[in-house]
């Protein structure tokens, strides 16, 4: 099938990106994507660019080339599926929070919604992509369902994880390490791997089966997660040994086998996949009887507790044991630098910690908006909110404070005034850095006591 109309279901970070780059490569497909929250199909459609509800580098600039030409986003999503030849799926699937399963599996229910609404309004052959990550065998159910609640018509499932990175989001899917296509039906594999020929190398197109394509999406984040994990125990080791995680880092990084990305020690890792997919692997493992497979990965994100939390309880006791009505400010609240997604971001459970130590809590983030940070909390109790000011200035954030945490990569935190955000502050002013993101030298000559994840300060 030569493929000239698609149709994306789900308008989020993955969705919203992905449609966006394959319109502008491909100016002779219509593609629409769609979701059902208005609001966000708004700013997708809103004429100032900066408006667009997922931030990327890069990303206003594909919007405005196939905006209105090839691309297009709506919230009539049976007429788009109607129209499209291959629809892709991109909605959230949530860890699931209830039932059999919770905290565990991954919640499926958009997904099924998806699938019966496609059966429901087909009403010619199409092909169905799965683009959100899913528990292995899900294409299997999404085919079940699809075949005895159609109209009669022919689907074929494909699965065709996506592995762009928040942040480099535009880079990954313009110069992809590899494109990964899952399934059976030859002519359907073809349709999808034509789209992407149209850019990427033939000899970066991967094809596998359906069931191999969906676990490596779960296995290349697990690794890339257990990579973290691993260099952040390893920094807790450091900070008592004297040793500098930094120094380790490249030090074995260098070492061809192991490779030097990935090993930066942080606050712990955040976004919507490292976690969720590993519970989701965890689920999987001890659902077929193999604990000692679960246990393995379950690890990884218990370690990941350990860092965020561990760095809380530093700030409480190096600020002598009560944080209790001290301002901490917070320098970034996205999980990682350049987005605005804050799911999972290690800012939130370091601001509950600090503030179920009753401390004040000044937040400054870039890109991401205050409305976000006071949904992030929506645990809180009212009194407990009352604790927390979001400030559009750096400068006002840090203004009388006992600390400062970095909590987010930003670049531009490295290119502040600290010798005035120090002036402002209490004494002894502390900056604990998550991220290893300042000049400890400098930081130290302005006067501040610089605590830095995975060096010591014997
Ligand atoms: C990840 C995968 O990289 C991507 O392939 C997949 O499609 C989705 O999940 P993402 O979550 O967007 O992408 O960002 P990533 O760059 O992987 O970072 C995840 C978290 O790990 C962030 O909180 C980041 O700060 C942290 N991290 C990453 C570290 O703490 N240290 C590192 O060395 C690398
Ligand atoms: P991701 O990071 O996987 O892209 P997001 O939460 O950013 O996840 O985006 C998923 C989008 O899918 C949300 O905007 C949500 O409104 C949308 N969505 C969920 N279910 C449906 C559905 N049945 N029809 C249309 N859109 C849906």
């Amino acid at each position: 099938m030569k493929i000239n109309s698609i149709c994306c279901i789900g308008a989020g970070y993955v969705g919203g990106p992905t449609m966006a780059v394959i319109a502008q490569k491909c100016p002779h497909i219509k593609v629409t994507v769609v979701d059902l929250n208005e609001s966000r199909i708004a700013d997708w459609n809103d004429a100032n660019l900066e408006n667009l509800p997922v931030y990327e580098p890069g990303l206003d600039a594909v919007v405005a080339e196939a905006r209105g030409r090839n691309l297009f986003f709506s919230t009539d999503v049976d007429k788009a599926i109607d129209e499209a030849q291959m629809i892709f799926i991109s909605v959230n699937t949530p860890t699931k929070n209830y039932g059999a399963g919770k905290g565990m599996a991954a919640d499926l229910k958009y997904i099924e919604l998806c699938a019966r609404q496609i059966a429901r309004v087909s009403k010619q052959d199409k092909i169905v992509v799965e683009k959100s990550t899913l528990p292995v065998r899900t294409a299997e159910a999404i085919k079940n369902i699809l075949d005895h609640t159609g109209n009669g018509v022919q689907f074929q499932i494909l699965s065709n994880p996506e592995f762009l990175a928040e942040g480099t989001a535009v880079q990954d899917l313009h110069n992809p390490d590899r494109v990964l296509i899952g399934g059976e039906d030859k002519d359907a594999i073809k349709s999808l791997v034509d789209i992407y020929a149209n850019w990427v190398p033939a000899e970066k197109i991967l094809t596998t089966n359906v069931w191999s394509s969906e676990l490596s999406k779960l296995t290349a984040n697990a690794f890339l997660a257990q990579r973290v994990s691993s260099i952040n125990a390893i920094s807790e080791l450091c900070e008592k040994t004297g040793a500098d995680v930094s120094e380790v880092s490249k030090a074995i990084g260098m070492d061809v086998r192991i490779g030097s990305k990935f090993l930066k020690a942080s606050v712990g890792f955040g976004g919507s996949c490292f976690q969720k997919d590993i519970l989701n692997l965890v689920y999987i493992a001890k659902s077929y009887g193999l604990h000692e497979v679960a246990d393995y990965w379950e690890q990884v994100v218990i370690m990941n507790d350990h860092q965020k939390n561990r760095f809380s309880r530093n700030i409480v006791q190096t600020l002598y044991n009560t944080i209790s009505g001290k301002k901490i400010t917070l320098l970034g609240w996205a999980f990682k630098k350049d987005t605005n997604d804050t799911r999972e971001s290690a800012a939130i459970n370091i601001a509950q910690n600090l503030i179920a130590e009753q401390a004040k809590i000044a937040v400054y983030d870039p890109k991401v908006s205050e409305k976000q940070i006071k949904e992030d909390l929506i645990s809180l109790d009212e009194n407990q909110l009352k604790l927390i000011q979001v400030n559009q200035d750096p400068y006002e954030a840090c203004h009388n404070s006992h600390a400062i945490a970095v909590l987010t990569e930003w670049d531009e935190f490295n290119t502040y005034d600290w010798q005035k955000i120090y002036n402002n502050m209490l004494k002894p002013a502390f900056i604990f850095d998550g991220r290893n993101l300042l000049d400890k030298k400098q930081m130290t000559k302005i006067g501040f006591t610089y605590i830095a994840v995975g060096s010591s300060n014997l």
